[in-house]
C-alpha cells in the first residue's frame, strides 16, 4: 500500500510544485516510487492550468528536478479523503486548508517545514515577489523538508 502525499501552497506554481518535484526525485533515487504517490495543489484559483513559474522551473532544473510538466490545480474536496498527508507550505495555506477540509480529515493537514527538523524554519516563504535567490531558498527548504518526510514515511529499516 502506498502513502499519498499532497503538497499545497497559494498558487501551485512555485512552492508546492517544487516540493512535489523534489519528493518525486528523492523517491525515485530511493527506489520508492511504488510506495509513494505525490501531487500538489493550490488554495487559490489564480493560476489554475498554468505551468510552474519559470523561476521555479529553473531553480529545480539546476538541481536535476524537472517540474515543467506540472499544471496548477486547486485543492478539491475529495483530496482530503484521498491523501494521507496534506502538507502546507505556510500558515496561510494551513489555515485555508483547515477551513476547506471536512472536519474528519483535518488531522491530515500539517506544515511541511517541520520535517526538516530546524525549529527556526517553520514555513516555506512565498517567493513570488522575490528574486532568484528566493527561488533557490524555496528549493533548499523543500529539499530539506522532503528528505525528512521521506524518512518519516519510508519503510522501517
Ligand atoms: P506559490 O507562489 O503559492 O508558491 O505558488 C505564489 C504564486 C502566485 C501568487 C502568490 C504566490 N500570486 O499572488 O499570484
Amino acid at each position: 500500500m502506498s502513502v499519498k502525499l499532497l503538497f499545497v501552497c497559494l498558487g501551485n506554481i512555485c512552492r508546492s510544485p517544487t516540493a512535489e518535484g523534489v519528493m518525486r526525485t528523492l523517491a525515485e533515487r530511493a527506489g520508492m516510487t511504488d510506495e509513494i504517490e505525490i501531487d500538489s495543489a493550490a488554495t487559490g484559483t489564480w493560476h489554475i492550468g498554468q505551468a510552474p513559474d519559470i523561476r521555479a522551473q529553473r531553480a529545480c532544473k539546476v538541481h536535476g528536478v524537472d517540474i515543467s510538466g506540472h499544471r496548477a490545480r486547486r485543492v478539491k474536496r475529495e483530496d482530503f479523503e484521498v491523501f494521507d498527508k496534506i502538507l502546507a507550505c505556510d500558515e496561510f495555506n494551513l489555515h485555508d486548508l483547515q477551513r476547506m477540509s471536512p472536519p474528519e480529515y483535518r488531522s491530515k493537514i500539517e506544515l511541511l517545514m517541520p520535517y526538516a527538523g530546524n525549529p527556526n524554519d517553520r514555513v516555506v516563504p512565498d517567493p513570488y515577489e522575490g528574486d532568484l535567490q528566493a527561488f533557490e531558498e524555496t528549493f533548499r527548504r523543500c529539499e530539506a523538508a522532503c528528505k525528512g518526510l521521506l524518512a518519516a514515511v519510508g519503510k522501517p529499516a
